[in-house]
């Protein structure tokens, strides 16, 4: 089916919505998912060390933030930690631990002002004390927030909730709903939900163990823009592009079917 909505709409339907809790898969909005790609690069094109391009990438992801409910977004999941990155030099790792409690801090206040709810996605058991401590603050602190579903995936692999997951089924007859509800109940995640169109940017094509099983049926949406460029407008371009695509979930176009 081809929407026909364009950015004006988007934010129309947005704000006639305000008031229905936009992590909910029926409220209308989009879940977005974005892997935040190239701040190292960016950085070290620039002759500075890669950690400064995590700074900048942080400032961008406020301005995403404040910006996502304008473009229809409902849940916005952003990788910023992946299982894998543990394996990056110790200083880098701290230096991004750091940054990730500072983001927290900093906006708790604001996202309540703003109706936004944070999670945190993930493993919790190996992040820093503090950080896990913060964490659960920005989300008991959040909670009642309705405008923006914000999940911030740290320590994250999709591949490892699956398979807790399976464990956890082994034994036990399963269905798509039933694995869905355990995997709710493994990773920490809150509700699993569909992502409608997933965003890389850096230049990079692939899903990198995130959320695949959300992702099955998501659009994807890449571009070479390092995460230190991509700006709002960058982000309505890749919700436009997504109200343009012809979604079929395995079936035809509705003109098609009509026709026979
Ligand atoms: C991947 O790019 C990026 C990360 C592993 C870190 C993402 C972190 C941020 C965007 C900053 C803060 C985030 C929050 C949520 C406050 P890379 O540095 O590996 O890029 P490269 O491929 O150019 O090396």
């Amino acid at each position: 089916m081809r929407s026909r909505i364009n950015s004006d709409t988007v934010s129309s339907v947005a704000n006639s919505l305000a008031s229905v809790d936009a992590g909910d898969p029926d409220s209308g909005k989009l879940h977005v998912a974005i892997i935040m790609d190239g701040n190292g690069r960016w950085a070290t094109s620039r002759g500075r060390p890669r950690t400064s391009g995590h700074v900048v990438g942080a400032r961008v992801v406020r301005t995403i933030v404040e910006n996502a409910e304008d473009a229809g977004i409902g849940t916005l999941t952003l990788y910023a930690f992946s299982a894998d990155n543990w394996k990056r030099p110790t200083r880098e790792v701290s230096m991004l631990m750091r940054l990730f409690r500072r983001y927290l801090l900093s906006e708790m206040d604001r996202c309540v002002q703003n109706g936004v709810r944070m999670r945190i996605v993930g493993r919790r058991d190996r992040i820093p004390a503090e950080l896990r401590r913060t964490a659960e603050t920005a989300e008991a602190t959040t909670r009642e927030g309705k405008r923006l579903d914000l999940r911030i995936a740290l320590d994250y692999s999709a591949r490892d909730s699956m398979v807790l997951a399976a464990e956890k089924c082994a034994g036990r007859p399963v269905t798509r709903e039933s694995f869905v509800r355990v995997m709710n109940e493994v990773t920490h995640s809150g509700p699993v939900r569909d992502v409608d169109l997933l965003i890389r940017t850096g230049g990079e094509q692939r899903l990198s163990d995130f959320l695949l099983w959300e992702c099955a049926y998501a659009e994807l949406y890449f571009t070479d823009l390092m995460w230190p460029e991509f700006t709002p407008a960058d982000m309505l371009a890749a919700v436009r592009e997504y109200h343009a695509r012809d979604r079929r979930f395995g079936g035809v176009q509705a003109t098609v079917a009509a026709a026979g």
